[in-house]
């Protein structure tokens, strides 16, 4: 069976709303446990509040298109769901598999923004590639941040455990 450029963008676009929607719900269920770690703390936050843009901006090109967020895509977000299970189990080393985790589901989402820009490119929205090319950058700077942030986060919780203090997250 052909799909064509139209259907597949439309495709595209849920998928990577569906996407967003689970960046949020990660991270909002992070944030609120996180007690010593207060610059991933600050990153996760900040994050949060450029992933509504982002949400905005797919919902925008969604809407433009006579389209809407698909209910949950069990096949796109099956992946991203294991990966993600390694941070839910409470674990005295919480705050290191969130790290890899976040890095992963960061290095995910680059990848899906980058492939979304090409078909959009080719569906041709000229109207919305601006806004995920903001997206995108957006998602590269808190992969870096994410990356950054992993040798003083592990640093930070040898010193707690060696200290006796609660160090998880
Ligand atoms: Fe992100």
């Amino acid at each position: 069976m052909a799909l064509d450029t139209q259907t597949i963008y439309t495709s595209a676009l849920q998928n990577t709303h569906a996407l967003e929607m689970q960046a949020l719900q990660i991270m909002e269920r992070q944030v609120e446990r996180l007690q010593h770690y207060p610059e991933m703390e600050a990153a996760l936050r900040r994050h949060i509040t450029e992933t509504h843009g982002q949400r905005d901006r797919l919902e925008a090109a969604l809407s433009a298109r006579s389209a809407t967020p698909s209910a949950v895509k069990e096949g796109f977000l099956g992946f991203v769901g294991n990966m993600m299970a390694l941070g839910h189990t409470p674990a005295q080393d919480e705050i290191l598999k969130n790290t890899y985790a976040n890095h992963a589901f960061e290095n995910f989402e680059i990848a899906a923004y980058t492939s979304l820009l090409a078909i959009a490119e080719a569906a041709g929205d000229n109207a919305h590639l601006s806004g995920f090319q903001l997206s995108l950058r957006e998602e590269q700077g808190m992969a870096q941040k994410v990356a950054e942030l992993l040798r003083p986060t592990t640093l930070r919780y040898l010193e707690l455990s060696n200290a006796g203090e609660k160090a998880d997250r």
